[in-house]
């Protein structure tokens, strides 16, 4: 019986526009897209939005440090992260921002709603200012000594040396990390909205169903403390909206970011028809909301929102779910370490389905940490993606390809282990629609561990050899190709990318769920060609020294004061003239260059250095359409030892001036100079 068609919104985390992605902020995008894909290939109609939470004072002090407005600041860091989505895979029908009108008109209304309601109250509090700085200062700009152990340069939170905890008044020699000066007491009005009055409302929504039970385990404890007044503005300066009828207060950026989503969502509205606004976000609205947040967020969605949407006569979220932290091997993620990740890196050396399907084979619907190892991600992508899955194909097609120009049996030999497959479906979507995705990749390498049982009993290499089995051939490996295109449908949330590849090789249109119920028969598929390669450690490494000598660069260019620009960046250390002869600096003249597909900094450059041509990836697609660069000579470091990247081996590198924004300028000699002339 076909199900009804369900109206699903889908949202992620906004993620903060004052840094670039980290491994950390894909987990609720892989997990969300992937329900997303699975949604809309049961056929439902889901929409994925997201975008920048743009507002606030890290914002605003990170646009400082780099020169920047808020404004163009944020703009940069959307582009990117907007790139890094889309590097990965992931689908979202919106990325808008929280900086726009849509969501400040919605901000306005609902925070005008809850006026009327008699939810606002305004009064007097005494806060932390930073006299040289003339703001009010939130708690991590403030550092001191511990109280307990005397540590210093400690957060006004807990004691980083002997894990104290207490509050900000009770740090010793307190300064500002802005300016250095000691914070003073100052009063200022503030706005508050009364969630105490959400109380009744609240304990009955966190305990229907709306939640996991571990979060509904952490609220009951937040509800034993008691509810509290929660303070909505701050006082200028700070990047957000003003609050209406004030000069110097704004809504404080935890207000307006959940809006965002339906700004987003709105904003997508007016772009697409067929979508309408207030019949997803109507009191009574029978379509379904789900948030997908890590842990650290889940007071801000599990309490304040539903009592804010209450408070505004707005529908409450379906449910919000809930993931755990991303470690690397089973530590946080750390500079010092070396571990701090960055999505772009990634995608730099990696493919991105690689970790697609290492988070899925990890994920389940509690809020455990996920943990990334990578030798044990290129375990899991060999053995499972490539060992298993593909190999079933590649075993098939060869025999297909070539005994039966491409065409497939017109009956289907074995009908009890294709329903077998087909059947499973049921149970892999139960899991897959509530969230149980590590059980789903079980059950589906179960089923790639049967379906090669099944050639390596039929040994259609062996039949091949007697005419007189020349048709058990062609079904064996018919059914094969049969049982991977199952199996395809199973792992598309995951894999879209090979699937679509997939796809064209069985010359087949995009699979959708039900697909799975009918083999293929009587169909002619195309030539196999390499869905999913071997990872080789090497790749790993490559990645891994990348992310070090990122975050070498940025430690030496940390900027203590705001004003210091990387043209007064320290001069390193002496080497002698024997060092630096070391460095074979080459003229190289360019003599092609070219985008490349996927990556989001990089150019192809080929590099005629006299003797010889050369491959060099290098980072200046941000200064450099590639058509303006071939002819032009360039300086070209010869004999730094090759790396190995995604997209192909880089043989050397070319070298540039970097500005204080990081403005890039490629160095050249005068014309004349001839390729492959040492540069000394
Ligand atoms: N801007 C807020 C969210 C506003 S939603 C209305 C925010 N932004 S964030 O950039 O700090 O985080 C974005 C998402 O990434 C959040 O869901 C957060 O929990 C998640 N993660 C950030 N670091 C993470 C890990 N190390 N591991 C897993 N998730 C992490 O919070
Ligand atoms: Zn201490």
């Amino acid at each position: 019986m076909p199900q009804a068609v369900r109206k699903i919104l889908v949202t992620t985390a906004l993620t903060y526009a004052n840094g670039p992605f980290h491994l950390g902020h894909l987990v609720d995008n892989v997990q969300a897209d992937i329900w997303v894909r699975f949604q809309k290939m049961r056929g439902h109609q889901c929409t994925f939005i997201s975008g920048s939470d743009s507002h606030g004072t890290p914002i605003m002090i990170q646009a400082e440090k780099m020169g920047l407005t808020p404004e163009v600041m944020v703009a940069q860091m959307h582009r990117d992260h907007q790139a890094d989505l889309a590097g990965f895979l992931i689908e979202i029908d919106n990325y808008y921002t929280t900086h726009s009108p849509e969501n400040q008109e919605l901000v306005t209304t609902i925070f005008e709603r809850q006026v009327k309601k008699g939810n606002i109250n305004q009064r007097v509090i005494k806060q932390a200012y930073d006299p040289e700085k003339n703001m009010f200062l939130p708690d991590r700009f403030i550092k001191g000594e511990c109280p307990r152990c005397g540590a210093k340069d400690q957060y006004g939170d807990s004691c980083e040396v002997c894990g104290a905890t207490y509050t900000p008044t009770e740090l010793k020699n307190p300064y500002s990390t802005l300016s250095g000066a000691k914070p003073i007491e100052k009063e200022s009005e503030h706005y508050f909205f009364k969630l105490q009055n959400y109380e009744t409302i609240l304990r009955d929504w966190t305990r229907n169903g709306h939640l996991q039970e571990q979060v509904t385990n952490k609220l009951d404890e937040w509800f034993k403390d008691g509810l509290q007044e929660w303070d909505i503005s701050r006082d200028t300066p700070y990047f957000g909206f003003k609050i209406p009828g004030e000069e110097n207060k704004y809504f404080y950026v935890w207000l307006d970011a959940p809006i965002g989503y339906m700004a987003s969502f709105k904003n997508l509205c007016d772009k697409k028809p067929g979508l309408n606004f207030d019949e997803y976000w109507n009191k009574n609205s029978k379509t379904e909301l789900y948030h997908f947040i890590g842990k650290d967020i889940m007071y801000f969605h599990a309490l304040f929102w539903p009592a804010i949407l209450s408070g505004a006569d707005l529908r409450t979220p379906t449910a919000i779910f809930v993931h755990g932290f991303l470690t690397i091997d089973g530590q946080k993620m750390s500079k010092s370490r070396g571990t701090f990740i960055k999505a772009r890196t990634y995608l730099d050396f990696l493919p991105p389905e690689n970790l697609r399907y290492y988070f899925a084979a990890k994920l389940n619907s509690r809020i455990e940490d996920v943990d990334v190892n990578f030798d044990d991600l290129m375990q899991r992508v060999n053995s499972d993606l490539v060992g298993k899955y593909v190999n079933i194909a590649s075993r098939c097609a060869s025999f297909i390809q070539q005994y039966f120009e491409g065409k497939l049996s017109a009956t289907c030999s074995e009908p009890a282990l294709y329903q077998e497959f087909s059947d499973a479906g049921d149970s892999i979507a139960k899991n897959i629609e509530a969230l149980e995705y590590s059980q789903a990749i079980r059950q589906i390498m179960a089923l790639a561990d049967r379906a090669n049982q099944y050639i390596d009993e039929k040994k259609p290499w062996a039949a091949i050899k007697d005419p007189a089995c020349k048709q058990e051939v062609q079904d064996i490996c018919s059914l094969g190709i049969n049982l991977f295109r199952v199996l395809t449908i199973y792992l598309k949330p995951v894999l879209p990318q090979t699937a679509a590849k997939i796809e064209d090789f069985l010359n087949i249109s995009p699979l959708m769920w039900e697909d799975r119920v009918k083999p293929l028969l009587n169909h002619t598929i195309k030539p196999f060609q390499p869905l999913c390669q071997r990872l080789d450690k090497k790749e790993i490494d490559a990645m891994k020294t990348a992310t070090q000598e990122e975050l070498d660069k940025q430690a030496s260019t940390q900027t203590p004061a705001p004003s210091q620009t990387p043209a007064s960046e320290p001069i390193k250390e002496t080497i002698s003239i024997d060092d630096f002869a070391k460095v074979d600096l080459r003229v190289a003249k360019i003599v092609n260059a070219s985008h490349v597909e996927g990556a989001e900094k990089l150019l192809r450059l080929e590099l005629d250095i006299g003797s010889e041509t050369r491959q060099v990836f290098a980072g200046i697609k941000s200064a450099y359409a590639p058509e303006t660069l071939v002819g032009r000579l360039t300086v070209v470091v010869a004999n730094l030892a090759p790396r190995k990247m995604r997209f192909g081996e880089s043989q050397g590198m070319v070298i540039v001036a970097v500005g204080p924004q990081n403005e890039l300028w490629l160095l050249s000699p005068d014309s004349g100079a001839q390729p492959g002339m040492r540069v000394k």
